[in-house]
């Protein structure tokens, strides 16, 4: 996406997906991850997700925000025009322009279009204080949104709301139990990749996040850490022994990030230009210019892309093996019954796509990954 998932991969997986659409077969099918969020409240957890698809459309700021999950569906359409599509693919350009290409549907609103993303913020706002009120209430009800885009990777997207542990407004007496469950119902499917957030000015020995990680992912097969508000910590602080993994080693290691802090957002500082900002933050500081490439949002964003191309490639043999079993079948019933060749040829299709795919990765992506410790 613009500043988010890289667009070869998105070439990459949506040619797979589209040809086994146009196989339009079941038993082969990539089951592509959902990515959630899981943190503290004001963490950072929609900031993030924000910069990850790099479009301004989530409702952040300080308190409880989000109180609906937001299951946010990510959908690859090619663009009418080709020229679109590129100036698309620059963030500069990207906050303001309404793009014919690019929009938003709400399942709730079905064949209302949303091309102003800020508009599609309202709308998140205004239906979750329809469901559960102005005072703080939160409801599992998720908000479901799809965007469709020339610029994005097919993919699930969850913001959830945070931890929080003393109730306020209108919210239940256990509502750290009940949000507790909420998150379970995400995070607990093994298909789920969690970015476990935690402000890098709070102690990583207390993330709830991380916390609850560890409950449904022991192994941590499936969670990144990401810390959030280097640029608010203590002068003479960072986060140096966290990445090193000296304080709470995790298996895909940490990113640190900086996002827009409140007054960027009361000044509606633009995606861009808060990215700009990141770079140089990890650039110049002393602790982190040695290592600024492991740092910051684009490099979360390539973590993730990897860690796709990780998990399709290992569901990929098996896919290949079902299709040749289905190819078999064709081939001895075009002996007996007369079967269609189209059949047939679709299922070499998607094994050619498969295999170039399967080269693909073990030739040039697999050798690029070590930096980003997927292969412990
Ligand atoms: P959520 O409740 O976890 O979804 O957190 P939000 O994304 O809504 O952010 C909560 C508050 O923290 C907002 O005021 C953000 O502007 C601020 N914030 C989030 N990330 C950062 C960061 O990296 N740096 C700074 N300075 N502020 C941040
Ligand atoms: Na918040
Ligand atoms: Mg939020």
């Amino acid at each position: 996406g613009p500043s988010g998932l890289g667009n070869e991969v998105v070439a990459v997986i949506n040619k797979l997906q589209d040809v086994f659409t146009a196989v339009g077969s079941s038993t082969a099918q990539i089951d592509l991850p959902q990515i959630c969020v899981l943190g503290s409240q004001s963490s950072g957890k929609s900031s993030v997700l924000e910069n990850i698809v790099g479009r301004d459309f989530l409702p952040r700021g300080t308190g409880i925000v989000t109180r609906r999950p937001l299951v946010l569906q990510l959908i690859n359409r090619p663009a009418s025009n080709p020229s679109s599509a590129q100036t698309n693919g620059k963030p500069t350009t990207g906050d303001k322009m309404a793009n014919p290409d690019e929009w938003g549907e709400f399942l709730h609103l079905p064949g209302e279009k949303f091309h102003d993303f800020h508009k599609i913020r309202d709308e998140i706002v205004r239906d979750t204080e329809a469901k559960t009120g102005r005072n703080a209430g939160i409801s599992p009800v998720p908000i479901n949104l799809r965007i469709y885009s020339p610029n994005v990777l097919t993919l699930t997207l969850v913001d959830l709301p945070g931890l929080t542990k003393v109730p306020v407004g209108d919210q239940p007496k256990d509502i750290e139990k009940q949000i507790r469950e909420m998150l379970m119902k995400y995070i607990s499917k093994p298909a789920c990749i969690i970015l476990a957030v935690t402000a890098a000015n709070t102690d990583l020995a207390n993330s709830d996040g991380l916390k609850l990680a560890r409950d449904v992912d022991p192994e941590g097969a499936r969670t990144i850490g990401v810390l959030t508000k280097v640029d608010l910590m203590d002068k003479g602080t960072d986060v140096v022994d966290i990445l090193a993994g000296r304080i709470i080693p995790l298996r895909l290691g940490y990113v640190p990030v900086v996002n827009r802090g409140q007054r960027d957002i009361e000044a509606n500082k633009a995606i861009s230009a808060a990215l700009d900002h990141e770079r140089d933050y990890f650039e110049n500081h002393a602790s982190y210019k040695g290592k600024a490439q492991y740092c910051g949002t684009p490099f979360l964003a390539r973590k993730l892309n990897m860690i796709l191309l990780h998990h399709i490639r290992a569901t990929l043999p098996d896919i290949k093996a079902r299709i040749s079993s289905q190819l078999q079948k064709y081939q001895a019933e075009l002996l007996t019954l007369g079967g269609g060749p189209g059949e047939e040829n679709a299922s070499n299709v998607v094994l050619s796509v498969i295999s170039e795919f399967t080269r693909e990765f073990d030739t040039t992506i697999e050798g690029n990954t070590s930096d980003l410790n997927l292969n412990e």
